[in-house]
Order: C-alpha cells, then structure tokens, then sequence
C-alpha cells in the first residue's frame, strides 16, 4: 500500500484522474455515459445530474440530453448546466426515421446507457435492438400495475392504498421490461391525484439514481424477467449481455 499514500491526496494533481484511494486507483473506469431523453419539464433528469454533482452517483456522466419537443422546459435547463444538448423534433416524423437520427446522435456522444426521463414517445423496435438492455425508463406506478398515461391518476381513481415508482429496462412492449428498482408509498385519505403525483415524484428522483447506480456497478444478472444482484463485479459489457429480455 505505499502507494496509496502518495494517491490519497490528489488534489494538487490538478488535471488528473482524482482518486481516492488505492483500490479506487485500482477499479478505476472511464464514467459511463448517460444520454438523457426528455420531452417535458425535466425533473428527474435534473435529480439525476444532482446526484451526480453532489457525488451520490459516482462513476456516471451526462454526454448530452437530447429531447424531441424544441421547447421542453428540462432542454432549457440542461443548456443552463452546460451540458452537450440535442433538438431532434419528432413531430410529423415517422418513428424508424426519428429514432434513427436519435440513435446516431447517442452514439455520437458515446452513450451507453439511455436514460428515458419522462420521453413522451414509444420506441421502435430498432432503438431497443440498437442498445439492448440499456435504455432505462421511469414509471410512476408500480408496475405492473397502471402502465401508460396517467398513471398517478389511474391509481387514485381504482382506489389503491400503496402505489410509487418504478424504473425498469426498456423492452418492446410499453412500460414492460424487467424492473430494476421500486419504490412505494402509501395513499393518504388527505390525497388528491395531484398531491399522490406530487409525492411519487419525491420517490422518482431517488429511485432513477439508485437505478443507474446499479446499471453503472454492472453488479447484476438478469434472469428471465427478474433483475437480479450478484455482489460480483461484471463488465460493462457482460451487464448489457447479461440483461437479457429487458427493455421500456
Ligand atoms: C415522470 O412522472 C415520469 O415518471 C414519467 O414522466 C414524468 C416526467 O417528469 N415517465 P419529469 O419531466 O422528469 O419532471
């Protein structure tokens, strides 16, 4: 360990990789890149870059927030951290021909793992196939229950008493591919579908980081549809092989 000693304190080593410690210098790995789609508001890509500032999420980067609608509020808000952004409307377009344009520009940048963040536009099958097992999508339900639009409101009005979030693998069918992390909650008697929303969204923001955390530490199986821990330290390749029939 005497070189852990001269690698504890790097921080004169402006311009260099910053480690901590030997066995960081040791496991050492690029970031892995995230490509964040977005065609609204933004809220959970801005937890997610949160996390990543504020170093809950280690050994992740946002190579570029790319959304389809020109005036989403989350673009703006991306350009406002500097991040690498991309415009690529989708309105009008046909889905093999937009999701082409997507795809070159996430490869572009390197991605490889696709973070859907509240993107209003179903996948075509050539965009699932051209990153298997890594494209992320957040729900605001438990899946499998209520999947598609509305999905707070659709709670509330069947009358459950738990409800929450889910991020899971996309895979070609709707909100459907295997589930990497849940988080539930209760329904209050003081709820409306407004105020139920508004504390799912609380749970959202903690769940995506736990979720890409989990992706990125490459330390899982996917077996059949089950989303499974192994402790054991895979590549980042053998975590996309891994993850099989998972998917949106
Ligand atoms: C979230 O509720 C997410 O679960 C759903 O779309 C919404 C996006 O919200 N897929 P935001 O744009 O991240 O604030």
């Amino acid at each position: 360990m005497t070189n852990s000693a001269s690698l504890a304190n790097p921080a004169s080593c402006a311009g260099l990789v910053i480690v901590e410690s030997f066995a960081d210098f040791q496991n050492h790995r690029p970031p892995f890149r995230l490509g964040i789609l977005l065609s609204g508001r933004g809220s959970n890509f801005l937890a997610i870059a949160e996390s990543i500032r504020a170093g809950r999420l280690k050994g992740a980067e946002i190579a570029v927030v790319i959304s389809n609608v020109a005036e989403a509020a989350g673009l703006a808000k991306a350009r406002e951290l500097g991040l690498e952004t991309a415009v690529l409307v989708s309105k009008g377009r046909k889905r093999e021909e937009h999701d082409a344009d997507v795809i070159a520009c996430l490869r572009a940048h390197g991605v490889e793992l696709v973070c859907l963040a509240g993107y209003m536009r179903l996948l075509s099958k050539q965009f699932v196939a051209a990153f298997p097992n890594r494209i992320l999508n957040i729900h605001p339900s438990l899946l499998p229950a209520f999947p598609g639009l509305d999905a707070q409101e659709q709670a509330f009005n069947y009358g459950v008493k738990v409800t929450g979030c889910t991020v899971h693998f996309v895979d070609e069918e709707l909100d459907h591919g295997a589930i990497v992390v849940q988080r539930a909650i209760p329904v209050l008697e003081t709820d409306d579908a407004h105020s139920l929303a508004d504390r799912i969204l609380v749970e959202e923001h903690q769940a995506y980081t736990e979720a890409i955390a989990r992706v990125v530490s490459a330390e899982y199986e996917v077996r059949g549809r089950r989303y499974v821990k192994t402790g054991n330290e895979g590549t980042r390749e053998q975590g996309s092989k891994k993850a099989q029939g998972s998917g949106i």
